[in-house]
């Protein structure tokens, strides 16, 4: 196990109702303040309603800006800016899911930055400042109600790319599984692979001696696999809806990498291809970590073993490894399609005409990956795989 410092900074205020205390959490924080949210969910579910009520409740001064679209875009985080600096916000309240909050974050990022805050992504500089951010959470997906970092599209060229801070992580996070109830299959799915990536990308690992964080890492991703079937049978299963959310914040808020490295190659690859193809994140990954397991589980076929065993309950015969290993990964698979998501590129009706152009773009900034170091020639033989 690594040496390691751990904070979790975020004040998580979860249960039913506690989107009505939203105006109170605000104006701790800030006195002139950003509402930002996406497209028409809030509006419909009536929670916009109750946050605009909360506000004006406890006084808050407030503007707003909605818009935001699934992988977020980077023009509408310039607007933002524009508006924060115009109206001397001091405080972002997001409304919504990872993308609304990362785009959040961009903004509050570029409001104290004289250049283009995209220099952030690009160039991978210091965040110096930045103003709060808090979050009402629609969709237990991203971890980006607690987690450092946020992800942007520039329009221009297509690129997906990230930032990571301290500075960014959310001061807090109001968490209602009710909120959730909404949300169409389809995002449902796409959030539970979200979640259930997350879990992975730190569970291969080539970190020895970490029991404590394997086991809480398997526990993660067996609690998302029997409470998955429940909410797809019952989507106002408060109960299963919950479990997930809580899941979804520890899985990337920091605890579970105590004293280990992750790998992170499979949301690498799946960045360009959200980037390029606007799929959703959860699904761009359902289709590319088994791809990636395939091409790497023999550099520690031990671990891809204890991961067949003990999530999902593989019980072969123990002199084959490597059947025992590829089981675990057919059977991740069938756990992404009993939860609506696609497995292969055919699935999303992606071809292999830009293989080339992700390849390039994902290993642009060079050899990435921690379990198994990749460069463009093993993306593209992952892509390959992923057919
Ligand atoms: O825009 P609206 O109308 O609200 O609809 C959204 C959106 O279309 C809808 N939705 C959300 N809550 C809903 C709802 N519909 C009905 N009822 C509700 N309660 O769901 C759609 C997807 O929302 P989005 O915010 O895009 O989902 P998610 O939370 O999965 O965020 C994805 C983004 O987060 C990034 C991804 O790359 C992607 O851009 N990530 C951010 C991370 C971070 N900052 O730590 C880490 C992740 O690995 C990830 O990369
Ligand atoms: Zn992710």
């Amino acid at each position: 196990m690594f040496n390691f410092n751990f904070s979790a900074p975020t004040e998580i205020v979860f249960g039913k109702d506690t989107q009505h205390g939203t105006g109170e959490y605000v104006k701790k924080h800030g006195s002139k303040v950003l509402l930002h949210y996406g497209g028409g969910s809030i509006k419909k579910s009536g929670l916009y309603n109750d946050i605009v009520n909360s506000l004006n409740k406890s006084g808050v001064d407030f503007v707003e800006l909605g818009g935001v679209v699934p992988n977020p875009r980077l023009s509408l985080v310039h607007e933002g800016i524009d508006l924060c600096k115009r109206e001397a916000v001091d405080f972002i309240i997001a409304v919504g899911g990872g993308s609304v909050i990362d785009s959040a974050k961009a903004i509050a990022v570029g409001v104290n930055y004289d250049g283009d805050v995209w220099d952030f992504f690009e160039r991978g500089i210091p965040i110096e400042s930045s103003i709060g951010v808090g979050v009402v959470l629609t969709i237990p997906a991203a971890g980006s109600e607690s987690s450092s970092s946020a992800v942007i599209t520039n329009e221009d060229g297509l690129y997906k790319r990230g930032i990571g801070s301290e500075l960014i992580v959310p001061r807090f996070a109001i968490m209602n599984p009710e909120l959730t109830f909404t949300l169409p299959e389809y995002q449902t799915g796409c959030g539970i692979s979200d979640i259930f990536a997350h879990l992975m990308e730190r569970y291969f690992t080539n970190t020895t001696n970490v029991d404590y964080s394997d086991r809480l890492i398997e526990a993660s991703m067996r609690t998302l696999i029997y409470n998955a079937p429940k909410v797809f049978a019952n989507p106002n299963d408060y109960d299963a809806r919950a479990e997930i959310m809580w899941v979804g914040t520890i899985a990337h808020n920091g605890l579970l990498d105590c004293g280990r490295g992750g790998d992170w190659a499979s949301h690498n690859i799946e960045h360009e291809l959200s980037g390029l193809y606007d799929i959703a994140h959860g699904a761009g990954l359902s289709i590319i970590f088994p791809a990636w397991m395939k091409y790497v589980y023999q550099n520690d076929i031990g671990r891809f073993v204890q991961f067949a065993v003990r999530v999902f309950d593989v019980d072969l015969a123990y002199e084959d490894l490597s059947a025992v290993a590829l089981e675990g990964i057919k059977r991740l698979e069938k756990f992404y399609q009993n939860i609506g998501m696609p497995i292969r590129l055919s699935d999303a009706d992606i071809g292999d005409s830009d293989f080339d152009q992700l390849a390039s773009k994902a290993t642009d900034r060079g050899n990435f990956g921690s379990f198994a170091s990749l460069g463009k020639d093993d993306v593209l033989s992952i892509l390959k795989l992923a057919l």
